[in-house]
C-alpha cells in the first residue's frame, strides 16, 4: 500500500458525514465475516428478488442490444411511462410530458440533482424531521442550509403547515417531503399534504416530494403530491423503482419537474454520470408498463411487509414501556430507545448494545436527527424479524 499523502478534504466535502445507515450495515457485515450470526434490520432494502417478468425484460433488452449510451435524460419510452403514470394522478390541464422527466441512477441521484440545481449559498431548506439522513447532507453539499423541523411524535412525527410556517424565514427556498416516510413509516393524509403544498405554493417554495415508498402502504393507498398540489409550478416529484419493485441494485430513479428545471438537471447529469444504466432503464420500463404483472408483484410484496409489521408490533407490544410508532407505509418501525430523555444519545447506545450483544443490527435515530429513537427495518424474512424483535424486547428490559 502506498503511504497516504497529507490530505485536507475540499470545502465541498469537509462537512460530509458517512451515511449512518450504511455504516451500521458495514459493521454488521464485519461481525458476520468474523463468524457471528447477525440479523440485519439496518438496511432499507426489500429482501425479495426482482420480479421475474422484470428480469426477463432486462435479459431481452440486453440481447436486443441495449448496451450503449442513451440520451442523458433517459430513453423516451421510460420517460413517457413515468409521465403517463403521473397523469393518472395529476388532474390539472397542464399534462405531464416526457420533457419534464429526467431518469437518473436511483432516486438518490434524482434528489441530489434537484438540490444541487435549485439550492445554493444563503438558501434555507425546510426538512421535516426525522428524515432520511441524505437530505441534510445533499442540501449541505449544495452549500445551502438544512433547517430541520421536528414533527410531533404523538402524531407520527408528521409536521403541519403551521410548524413549517413558524420555521420559515425570508431565506426559505425549499421544502423536502417524504410520505410514506423513512424512518417513521408515517403517511400524510391527503388533507395534511394539501395544506402543506398550499402553504409552499403561497410562499413560492420549491417542494421536493420524495415518493419512493408511495406504493408501500397498508390499509389505504398513500397520496402523491400530484393528487393534491394546487400547482406543479415549483413541484419536483421524485420516485424510482428501488423499493416498490425490489430493484435497489438496478439504480433507476426519476424526477418530474418543470421542463426548464429538467433541462438544468440534465445538463448537470451530463457532466457527472451521463445516462442511467441502459439495461436498467429497460427493466424499469417493464416495471412501469407491464401493469398487471407489476400490480400483482407489488401487492404480494406489500402483503408480506404488512404481515411482518403486524408480527413485529405484536411482539414489541408485549413490553408496555416500548413506545413504537405503528407505521402506515414503508417498512420501518421507529421506537424510543431505553434511557431516552436521560442519556445524550440513547438511540446509539441501544443500537450498539443490540448489535454487539444480541446480534441485531438497527439504525440509531441520530442518523435522522432524533437521537432518542432507533429505526428497525422489517424488510427481512418474517422469522428473522420475529426473532430480532424478541431479542430487542429482552435488550430493552435490560437497559430500561
Ligand atoms: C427516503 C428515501 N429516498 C430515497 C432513497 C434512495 O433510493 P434509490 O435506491 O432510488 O436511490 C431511499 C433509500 O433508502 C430512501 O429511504
Amino acid at each position: 500500500m502506498t503511504s497516504a499523502p497529507a490530505f485536507t478534504p475540499s470545502a465541498n466535502v469537509a462537512q460530509l458525514k458517512e451515511s449512518a445507515t450504511i455504516a451500521v450495515s458495514q459493521r454488521a457485515k464485519a461481525l458476520r465475516a468474523s463468524g457471528r450470526e447477525i440479523i440485519d434490520l439496518g438496511a432499507g432494502e426489500p429482501d425479495f428478488d426482482t420480479p421475474a417478468f422484470i428480469r426477463a425484460a432486462a435479459q431481452r433488452a440486453i440481447d436486443a442490444g441495449a448496451t450503449k449510451y442513451t440520451a442523458v435524460d433517459g430513453i423516451l419510452p421510460l420517460r413517457q411511462a413515468v409521465a403517463d403514470e403521473a397523469n393518472r394522478r395529476w388532474k390539472g390541464s397542464d399534462k405531464v410530458t416526457a420533457a419534464e422527466v429526467v431518469i437518473s441512477t436511483g432516486s438518490k441521484q434524482s434528489l441530489f440533482n434537484a438540490c444541487f440545481t435549485l439550492f445554493g449559498p444563503g438558501d434555507e431548506v425546510l426538512i421535516p424531521t426525522p428524515a432520511w439522513t441524505s437530505y441534510y447532507e445533499m442540501v449541505s453539499i449544495a452549500r445551502a442550509t438544512p433547517v430541520p423541523v421536528t414533527g410531533d411524535p404523538a402524531h407520527g412525527f408528521k409536521v403541519t403547515a403551521a410548524m413549517l410556517e413558524t420555521a420559515a424565514t425570508p431565506r426559505t427556498k425549499g421544502l423536502m417531503l417524504n410520505s410514506p416516510s423513512n424512518p417513521t413509516g408515517s403517511v400524510y393524509a391527503p388533507e395534511e399534504l394539501r395544506a402543506i403544498l398550499a402553504l409552499a405554493h403561497e410562499r413560492g417554495w420549491w417542494v421536493l416530494s420524495d415518493e419512493i415508498y408511495l406504493r408501500i402502504a397498508y390499509g389505504k393507498a398513500a397520496s402523491s403530491s400530484l393528487d393534491v398540489a394546487p400547482s406543479r409550478e415549483r413541484l419536483i416529484v421524485v420516485n424510482g423503482v428501488a423499493k416498490a419493485y425490489a430493484m435497489t441494485g438496478w439504480r433507476i430513479g426519476w424526477t418530474i419537474s418543470p421542463a426548464n428545471v429538467a433541462a438544468a438537471m440534465t445538463a448537470l447529469q451530463s457532466h457527472t454520470t451521463s445516462n442511467a444504466a441502459t439495461v436498467s432503464q429497460h427493466a424499469a420500463l417493464a416495471a412501469l408498463s407491464m401493469r398487471d404483472e407489476a400490480d400483482a408483484a407489488v401487492t404480494a410484496m406489500v402483503a408480506q411487509f404488512e404481515k411482518r409489521r403486524d408480527a413485529a408490533l405484536a411482539i414489541l407490544r408485549t413490553e408496555p414501556r416500548i413506545h413504537v410508532l405503528a407505521p402506515d407505509g414503508a417498512f420501518y418501525l421507529y421506537l424510543r430507545a431505553p434511557g431516552a430523555g436521560k442519556a445524550a444519545d440513547a438511540g446509539s447506545a441501544f443500537a450498539a448494545q443490540l448489535l454487539e450483544k444480541s446480534g441485531v443490527a438497527i439504525v440509531p435515530g441520530s442518523a435522522f436527527l432524533t437521537p432518542d429513537w432507533v429505526r428497525v427495518s422489517y424488510a427481512a424474512e418474517q422469522a428473522q424479524v420475529e426473532e430480532a424483535m424478541r431479542r430487542l424486547v429482552a435488550a430493552f428490559r435490560d437497559l430500561a
